[in-house]
């Protein structure tokens, strides 16, 4: 048989799917994959079970619901102060995911380079690869996740054709300032960049962190891609709703790309999600609050057990530093940590070299995330006090 398409050759399963295998294999508690282990409102389960009765069972208007349109350009204009045509700049995709790939389709030609921080969100890269980009990496660095402005400048160049930036961001927390996103869109003014945004965690947010639309800068509406979904603000992963606010010249091709992807996003869940996004303030207040509870309580719970963790500023992940319980698990790179880590405890984490291109399994680092039951976060403590403390604690 002739061979398969090379570009998938480089593809490898995806680091957190074994880890949720060998979590349920063990009955443990999955800490690896950033779904939330409760349920979403009623109100949303109502909403998509009326759509349904009501007949919104056929294929949608291609490049979304008009509905969803105005919803999520009222919501834009409303939370990030972002002004968008439903009518024009919206795409309502299969999730954040199809929204991402779809935008880089739409964007890149072979030779074409996109600038990504490093860590990142585990997509972009085959992403990348799939739309035929090459990327160029510019590190954030721990505790704090800041980056070099040199490095950052050094990374653009004639042929770059965009930067992706995921604020706040997985897997870091980390949440970009207004500074720094003045100086990434100095950056796209410079080299006639496009700047596409994954906003996907803009409503969980700590400390008083602010979180700020790229597309809100001045000159970046015309040259920003504003990537969002409700997957993570109204804890649905599993509907498949995401959108790509963009200026009508990029609307319009993305919306091309989207078509021959998928057709459209689930049509009863797209009238679900509108119901989401009339949700008041009071909702997203009570979402950040449960969070950040669970973040100070995950947090304790690892450095007590050994590990050394920085809170998160956005988001719902904590990068934690293992070095000094790597002996004790017999462990000698991040992703045999992990491995351990499930053998003795029956926690899954994600290793942190899932979110460098080349890190070589050597970060030191794995990441925990919180969207879990109460249930699951004590079971978590549990299991670490009488298996990793000695003696108990
Ligand atoms: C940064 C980021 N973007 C996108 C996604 C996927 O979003 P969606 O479920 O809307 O496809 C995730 C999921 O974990 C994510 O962390």
């Amino acid at each position: 048989m002739k061979s398969l398409s090379h570009i998938t050759e480089s593809f490898t399963e995806s680091v957190i799917r074994e880890m949720t295998r060998s979590c349920d294999a063990a009955g443990g508690y999955n800490l690896s994959q950033g779904f939330p282990d409760f349920e979403c409102p009623d109100e949303l389960k109502e909403a998509a079970i009326r759509a349904i009765r009501d007949g919104r069972n056929q294929y949608p208007v291609t490049f979304g619901e008009p509905e969803l349109r105005a919803a999520v350009c009222a919501k834009a204009a409303r939370y990030n102060g972002l002004v968008a045509d439903p009518g024009t700049d919206v795409t309502v995709t299969c999730g954040a995911t199809e929204a991402m790939i779809a935008t880089m389709k739409a964007l890149i030609n072979p030779g074409d380079e996109i600038v990504v921080f490093e860590p990142f969100y585990e997509n972009y890269g085959p992403d990348a690869i799939l739309s035929g980009a090459t990327p160029r990496f510019v590190p954030l660095r721990g505790p704090d996740w800041s980056f070099d402005g040199d490095q950052l400048a050094a990374a653009f160049g004639p042929r770059t054709k965009a930067i992706v930036v995921n604020t706040p961001n997985n897997p870091t927390g980390k949440v970009f300032t207004r500074q720094e996103l003045d100086q990434i869109a100095q950056l796209c003014l410079k080299w006639d960049a496009v700047a596409v945004t994954d906003e996907i965690y803009e409503h969980i947010l700590y400390d008083g962190a602010r979180h700020v639309s790229m597309a809100t800068l001045p000159g970046m509406a015309d040259r920003t891609v504003t990537i969002n979904s409700i997957s993570k603000s109204y804890s649905v992963t599993g509907w498949r709703v995401g959108w790509a606010i963009a200026a009508r010249r990029l609307t319009e091709r993305i919306r091309k790309v989207h078509d021959f992807l998928t057709v459209g996003a689930p049509t009863p869940f797209q009238h679900a999600a509108v119901v989401a996004l009339g949700f008041p303030d009071a909702y997203y207040e009570a979402l950040c609050r449960r969070y950040a509870e669970a973040r100070t309580f995950l947090i304790d719970v690892l450095e007590r057990a050994g590990f050394r963790c920085a809170a998160p500023r956005g988001a719902y992940y904590v990068m934690a530093d293992y070095g000094a319980l790597a002996e004790r698990l017999g462990a000698s790179d991040d992703t045999s940590f992990s491995r351990r880590l499930i053998e003795t405890t029956r926690v899954a984490t994600v290793p942190g070299s899932s979110f460098y291109s080349r890190a070589g399994n050597r970060t030191g680092q794995v990441r925990f995330c919180f969207c879990k039951r109460w249930e699951t976060l004590r079971a978590v403590r549990d299991s670490f006090r009488e298996r990793l403390l000695p003696g108990g604690e």
